[in-house]
């Protein structure tokens, strides 16, 4: 079986819409305490990009989780594998992930961050599949909608590969 990965959102239009995205965050944060929530491992790349878009004194921390196996199925399960570094506590929070599918892992990373009293919190998404919501979520920052596809590249993997790939897109196998 061979297997090839057809590209939908190309590396230029990935970083047009991060500059747009880290524009936005500037505005909206200016003289606040910004930290960035990367959640790993699947929004590392995009994270990176948009941090440097952001011209702000802001702070990184980094939360592990785990809510696939090696499937491509939601578990609905949300495994944290390795916490903040520091408490969230009167920060301002914006949650960075790579893709809203289901919505169960935000909403329990939404759900877990209100426990921790930061003053403010918000999701920032590279991409967010609507048609399979299970929970509704908001997201405050966008990247692009894209339809009922399992992707990957740019930080997003199958079984832990493809994340290297400088584009989004999905794999086809023939
Ligand atoms: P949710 O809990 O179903 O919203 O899924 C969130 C997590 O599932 C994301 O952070 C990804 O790690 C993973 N995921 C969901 N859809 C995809 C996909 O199309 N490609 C790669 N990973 C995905």
């Amino acid at each position: 079986m061979s297997e090839r990965v057809d590209t939908m959102i190309s590396a230029e239009e990935i970083a047009r819409r991060v500059k747009e995205l880290g524009a936005e965050i500037t505005r909206d944060y200016k003289d606040r305490n910004l930290v960035l929530v990367i959640i790993l491992k699947g929004s590392f790349i995009f994270a990176a990009d948009l941090c440097r878009a952001i011209d702000l004194p802001l702070r990184v921390d980094f939360l592990g989780v785990r809510s696939y196996g090696e499937g491509t199925e939601s578990s609905g399960v949300v495994q944290i594998t390795n916490d903040l570094s520091k408490p969230i506590s009167g920060q301002d929070v914006v949650i960075v992930e790579d893709i809203v599918d289901t919505g169960l892992t935000i909403a329990h990373l939404m759900d877990l961050f209100h426990t921790r009293n930061p003053s403010t919190i918000k999701v920032c998404s590279l991409l967010h599949k609507p048609v399979r919501a299970r929970v509704t979520v908001k997201i405050d920052y966008l990247g692009f909608t894209i339809e009922d596809k399992f992707v990957v590249g740019y930080g997003l993997d199958v079984a832990e590969r493809y994340r290297n790939l400088p584009f989004i897109g999905n794999v086809l196998r023939d």
